[in-house]
């Protein structure tokens, strides 16, 4: 639709395309490789690969526009969770799940079992302080391979992902697996990218969330683990020093190795 928001950012985006094929004295050849490049990720853009996501992903974009929309979001004083880019691996209808309840749900051969990890925290109004109640976490992250459920067939599907939602307390806590630093994918365009500039194609580790609420202003985040390679190095850019954390040695329960503790903050509209 013709608004003039879409006007702006049309006109101007022409505007930087054409300054770029000048300054840079773009040949038929090199428009011709860079279209091939596009339509492969578009012909690899379905939801167990987001080829295109990729590609804007190791060029900064997604992280950057992160960036301007959390600015935006942020007051000077008090802040809510930082933010982070969503990746292409969320999926929807991630099971709900009661909290205190596990994740994983099968682990594929050959990787070990990972380090069992207890998640725990409140989800807080970030002006109040009061806990928010009905708040549902949506998580998810990789195996002790490396891939998310949905690039790997040696997994049960939506293992590795749930939904927890708070009670009164603003509490929340479920086991996961301490998430391990992996390569993107890149036997693709973005790949290839990668490797014309001598870049790596890995992430540290990191657990995804979705946090929403009612009457509360949704958060995308990434939390990561200070110990993993990687953390200074991001092949995506993601990392913001108030999202990373420590994995804890954790005794005393059965069924976990290592003790997370987060809280979040949340804004009310
Ligand atoms: C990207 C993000 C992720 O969280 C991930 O696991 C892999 C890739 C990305 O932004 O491209
Ligand atoms: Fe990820």
């Amino acid at each position: 639709k013709a608004t003039p928001r879409v006007r702006q950012l049309t006109t101007s985006l022409i505007q930087h395309l054409h300054d770029y094929a000048r300054e840079n004295e773009l040949t038929v050849d090199e428009w011709m490789a860079g279209l091939e490049l596009m339509n492969e990720a578009g012909r690899m853009s379905d939801n167990k690969r987001n080829e295109g996501q990729l590609l804007c992903d190791i060029f900064g974009l997604e992280s950057l526009v992160d960036e301007i929309t959390y600015k935006l979001a942020s007051s000077a004083t008090d802040e809510p969770t930082a933010t982070a880019i969503l990746g292409p691996f969320w999926r929807a209808d991630a099971p709900h799940k009661a909290m205190g309840e596990s994740i994983v749900t099968g682990l594929p051969a050959g990787t070990g079992d990972g380090d069992r990890t207890w998640v725990h925290g409140t989800v807080t109004d970030f002006r109040t302080g009061k806990p928010v109640e009905g708040a549902v976490l949506d998580v998810w992250h990789t195996a002790p391979n490396g891939l998310y459920e949905q690039q790997d067939p040696e997994q049960p599907e939506m293992n590795l992902r749930g939904r927890f939602t708070t009670g009164k307390d603003g509490s929340y806590g479920f086991y996961c697996l301490r998430p391990v630093p992996y390569p993107i994918p890149y036997d693709g365009p973005a790949g290839k990218v990668l490797q014309a500039l001598d870049r790596h194609p890995y992430r540290p580790a990191h657990i995804h969330f979705i946090l929403t609420a009612p009457g509360y202003k949704p958060i995308v985040t990434q939390i990561f683990d200070r110990n993993s390679k990687y953390i200074e190095d991001d092949a995506v850019f993601a990392v913001k020093d108030s999202l990373i954390v420590d994995f804890k040695p954790f005794q005393g329960d059965p069924k976990a190795d290592f003790e997370l503790p987060y809280d979040f903050k949340m804004a009310s509209y």
